[in-house]
C-alpha cells in the first residue's frame, strides 16, 4: 500500500471549527475519549447509518430490524463469555501515573518528558500486568449490592442471539435469515485515541445472519464481499481498503474464521480495522441454551430437522467509518488564479451532510427572495444551507469545507431567465440550468458518482 500523509491534527481542528465532532463536556476540560457530533457530523453520521439500514434490512427480505436494550440481564455477559475473558492486560506506572496495555507497550508513549516508550525512562516502574474488564459496571435499582450489578453493553450483538426465537416467530422468517442493529455500545478501554477511532462510547451497525451448519463458510465468503462492496459504496478509496485475515493466535474464542476490512487512515495509525466479519458458529446459541435453560433452536420443518442455526456476524463501527470518510475527503489544493488555496472535504454527494449551498449574489434587485424561495423548495428534499454574507468565494470556501457537493447562485439575470448557475464542489466548473429543475438536477447529480460539471450527465437544463 502507498503511504498516505497523516491529517488526523488537522481534521481535529476542522471537526471543531466546522461543527463535525466536539469534545465531550468541553467547558469542563472534556472527558478522555469521549465525543460529541455537532450539525455537520449528525448529518454525516445519520447518512452512514441510514445507507447501511437501507443496504441491511429495507432492500431485502431476509434481514430484519431490531433495537435491543442496552441493559441486559447480568447473565448474559456471562454466557457470552465477556464476564470472564473481555479482558486487556494492563500496567500501571508508579511514577507518572499513565495506565498502558501490557501487550501495546511498543506503540505506546510514557507520560514524562522526553516522551519514550514506557519502561525507556530510568524512573518507569512498571507493575506486573493484571487483567481489566472492559466492560463499564453500574447497579439497577437503589440498592448497590453485588446482585444489583449489571453492565453497559460492550456490542450489539447478544441482543440479537437473546432475540432470535422472538424475531424469527414474529417475522415468520426461515433459515437462513440474518437480524440487524444500530446502537451504542460502551468498552472501557485503556489505550483509547486518535480522536474517534478508539471511543469509550461508540456506535455500532451489527447484523447476525443464522445459517444452516454446513453453509456457513459459503455465506462468510458472500458477506465479505457485500461488505466490501458496500464500503467502496460510500467513496473509501478502493486502493486505501483491504481485508485482513485473522491468524489463529488473532482469533475471538467465539470465531471460527474473521476477516477484518481495514481503512489505510495513513500517517502512523495506518490501516486499521472499520469492519470485522466472522464465522462464530454456533457458539453463542449454544452458550445462550446452557445458561438460559431455554431452547435456541430452529425448526425446519419442511426437512424435517432442528438445529442450533450457526452465525455469520458482520460488525462495523459507524465513527470509525466516519473517521475514515472524513480521512478520506479531505484535502487541500491551489485555486489557479488565486493566491490562497482552499480545502475541500471531497464527500461523495450521497454522503455529504449537506447537498447544496444557496447563495445571492448581491442583496439587491430581488436576489436574497428568490434564493430564499428556491431553497425553501429544495429543503423539502435536502439538507440546505443558506447563505448571504460574505464574497460569493468566500461562501464557496466555506461549503468546499463543510464538503457540500452544489452550490445554487442567484445572479442579476436569475428573476428575467428564471433560471441559476449550479457550481460543482470538485471542478468548481458551472453550468445554468432553469429554476424549476434544479431539485431534479441535483438528485441525478447525487444518484451518481461522478459530480462535477464536465461529468456530462445526461441531464441538461
Ligand atoms: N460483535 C462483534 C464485535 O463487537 P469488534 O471487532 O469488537 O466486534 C466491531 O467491534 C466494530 O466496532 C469494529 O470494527 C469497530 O469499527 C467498532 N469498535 C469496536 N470498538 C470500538 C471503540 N472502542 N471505539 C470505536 N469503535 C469501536
Amino acid at each position: 500500500m502507498a503511504s498516505y500523509p497523516d491529517v488526523m491534527e488537522k481534521l481535529v481542528s476542522l471537526s471543531k471549527r466546522r461543527g463535525f465532532v466536539f469534545q465531550s463536556s468541553e467547558i469542563y476540560g472534556g472527558l478522555g475519549s469521549v465525543w460529541d457530533y455537532g450539525p455537520l457530523g449528525i448529518e454525516l453520521k445519520r447518512n452512514l447509518q441510514e445507507r447501511w439500514w437501507h443496504a441491511m434490512v429495507r432492500s431485502r427480505d431476509d434481514i430484519e430490524g431490531l433495537d435491543s436494550a442496552i441493559l441486559m440481564h447480568p447473565r448474559v455477559w456471562e454466557a457470552s463469555g465477556h464476564v470472564g475473558g473481555f479482558v486487556d492486560p494492563l500496567v500501571d506506572c508508579k511514577t507518572c501515573k499513565g495506565r498502558f496495555r501490557a501487550d501495546r507497550l511498543q506503540d505506546a508513549q510514557c507520560l514524562k518528558k522526553p516522551s519514550r516508550k514506557p519502561g525507556e525512562h530510568s524512573e518507569c516502574q512498571l507493575t506486573e500486568p493484571r487483567q481489566f474488564n472492559l466492560m463499564f459496571k453500574t447497579h439497577i435499582g437503589p440498592v448497590e449490592d453485588t446482585s444489583a450489578v449489571i453492565y453497559l453493553r460492550p456490542e450489539t450483538a447478544q441482543g440479537s442471539y437473546v432475540n432470535f426465537l422472538n424475531v424469527q416467530q414474529a417475522s415468520r422468517q426461515k433459515v437462513p435469515f440474518g437480524i440487524a442493529q444500530i446502537g451504542k455500545a460502551f468498552r472501557n478501554e485503556i489505550t483509547p485515541g486518535n480522536f474517534i477511532f478508539r471511543t469509550r462510547e461508540f456506535e455500532q451497525m451489527e447484523m447476525q445472519f443464522f445459517v444452516e451448519p454446513g453453509t456457513d463458510m459459503e455465506w462468510f465468503e458472500t458477506w465479505k464481499a457485500a461488505r466490501m462492496d458496500w464500503h467502496r459504496s460510500l467513496g473509501l478509496d478502493p486502493d486505501r481498503l483491504r481485508f485482513h485475515q485473522h491468524g489463529p493466535g488473532e482469533l475471538a474464542h467465539y470465531a471460527r474464521a474473521a476477516f477484518d476490512i481495514e481503512y489505510d487512515f495513513g500517517g502512523t495509525l495506518g490501516p486499521q480495522e472499520v469492519e470485522g466479519i466472522h464465522n462464530r458458529g454456533d457458539f453463542d446459541l449454544a452458550k445462550h441454551q446452557e445458561f438460559s435453560g431455554k431452547r435456541l433452536e430452529y425448526v425446519d420443518q419442511a426437512a424435517n430437522k432442528r438445529y442450533i442455526p450457526f452465525v455469520i456476524e458482520t460488525a462495523c463501527g459507524p465513527n470509525r467509518t466516519l473517521l475514515a470518510l472524513l480521512v478520506n475527503a479531505y484535502r487541500e489544493e491551489a485555486v489557479p488564479g488565486e493566491q490562497e488555496g482552499r480545502t475541500v472535504m471531497g464527500f461523495h454527494p450521497a454522503v455529504a451532510p449537506i447537498k447544496a449551498g444557496v447563495f445571492p449574489l448581491t442583496k439587491k434587485e430581488g436576489q436574497p427572495e428568490m434564493a430564499d424561495r428556491i431553497a425553501a423548495d429544495l429543503r423539502k428534499r435536502f439538507p440546505v444551507f443558506y447563505d448571504d454574507a460574505a464574497a460569493i468565494g468566500r461562501r464557496y470556501r466555506r461549503q468546499d469545507e463543510a464538503g457540500t457537493p452544489f452550490g445554487i447562485t442567484v445572479d442579476s439575470d436569475s428573476a428575467k431567465n428564471d433560471d441559476v448557475t449550479i457550481r460543482f464542489r470538485d471542478d468548481m466548473g458551472q453550468i445554468r440550468v432553469g429554476t424549476s429543475r434544479v431539485a431534479e438536477v441535483i438528485a441525478a447529480y447525487i444518484a451518481s458518482d461522478h459530480a462535477t460539471a464536465d461529468s456530462k450527465l445526461a441531464v441538461r437544463p
